[in-house]
């Protein structure tokens, strides 16, 4: 309940725009520890690096919900310079977006702008061998972001295409039984938006029992599972269930973000497990930014100090 007050709280202040007026005139040098730079040249640098402790890179150009039509199939375009700039450093392009991003709502000739763009971006993964996670947002646009994910796979293949669940809604595990004839790789999150009680659970020790059923679940249904937490007790305790399960380190993987809990993604990465950082880089840093604050008191205090110090 505290960390769900904490959170609440941050994400509140957080919105006010005088905080975010000096946070980014101010926060660029602390937000370097969560995000690979402003432009593709530092992501895939990023990767590089990481690549060296055999951890592997999930590409993800900053940006949220835009009201037109030109700014998103601007960010469209800049997403397909992300997959062809990966695709000629040697990478095999795996990346996330927001369909918020590219036009979700927004109807262009008829047809949904964000589902337009999000063909172009998976259909050029796929001519890169690439794969490309569609990110869960906040609550309103689950329906839309499932339903948009379907047709993906249907036109592209579960193989290019994934999405994302998160833990905290009531609604997530009759979401997760409802795709499982795509056989979809997903992402399992907890959540990381402000909402209110009536559709996600106010109490962590919920969010983290929900956490669990879906991950087992959705190994137990022979799909492809990415458990993404810094939380070591159910990284420890999905491991055990694969191994009791005779579910094999290839059918699952782990995913941290850029920037936290460098050393338990390299102690995996080292233990045989499959390891991917989720790498985010671009000027729009600051929605991404406030809600890694969120999520942990002693990041609060990290800023703080660096804005005091700066
Ligand atoms: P929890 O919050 O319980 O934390 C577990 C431990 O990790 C604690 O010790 C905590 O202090 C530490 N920790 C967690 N966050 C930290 C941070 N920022 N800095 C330092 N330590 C931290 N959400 C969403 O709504 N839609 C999405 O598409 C995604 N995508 C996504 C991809 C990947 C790869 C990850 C890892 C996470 C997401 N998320 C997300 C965010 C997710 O919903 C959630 O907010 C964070 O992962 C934090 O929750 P944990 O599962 O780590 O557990």
């Amino acid at each position: 309940m505290i960390d769900q007050l904490y959170r609440k709280a941050i994400l509140t202040v957080s919105g006010q725009k005088f905080v975010e007026d000096i946070v980014r005139k101010q926060g660029w040098g602390l937000a370097q520890r969560f995000v690979a730079g402003e432009e593709v040249d530092g992501a895939i640098a990023a990767v590089r690096e990481l690549q060296q402790d055999g951890i592997l890179g999930n590409l993800d150009l900053l940006g949220e919900f835009v009201a037109s039509p030109e700014k998103a199939n601007e960010f469209a375009e800049k997403v397909l310079h992300l997959l062809d700039a990966a695709h000629t450093a040697g990478i095999p392009p795996y990346a996330s977006v927001k369909l918020s991003a590219v036009g979700q709502g927004q109807t262009v000739d008829g047809q949904d702008l964000g589902l337009t763009n999000a063909r172009r971006i998976v259909g050029r993964a796929r001519e890169h061998g690439g794969f490309i996670c569609l990110d869960m947002e906040d609550h309103p646009r689950v329906d839309q972001t499932l339903e948009q994910f379907r047709i993906l796979v249907g036109e592209f293949g579960a193989q290019h295409v994934g999405t994302v669940l998160q833990s905290y809604l009531y609604r997530t595990e009759a979401d997760r039984s409802s795709l499982d004839d795509l056989r979809p790789n997903l992402r399992i999150v907890k959540g990381a938006y402000l909402e209110p009680d009536s559709v996600a659970m106010p109490d962590k020790a919920d969010v983290d029992a929900s956490y669990r059923k879906l991950v087992y679940a959705h190994m137990a249904a022979g799909n492809y599972v990415n458990v993404a937490t810094h939380d070591e007790s159910i990284i420890e305790d999905v491991k055990h269930y694969a191994l009791a399960h005779g579910i094999s380190k290839e059918a699952y993987e782990f995913q941290m973000l850029y920037g936290v809990r460098r050393d338990l993604q390299k102690e995996l990465a080292a233990a045989g497990y499959r390891v991917r950082a989720y790498i985010p880089y671009g000027r729009d840093w600051y929605p991404y930014f406030s809600r890694r604050i969120a999520e942990r008191p002693a990041n609060v205090m990290f800023v703080l100090r660096g804005m005091l110090k700066g």
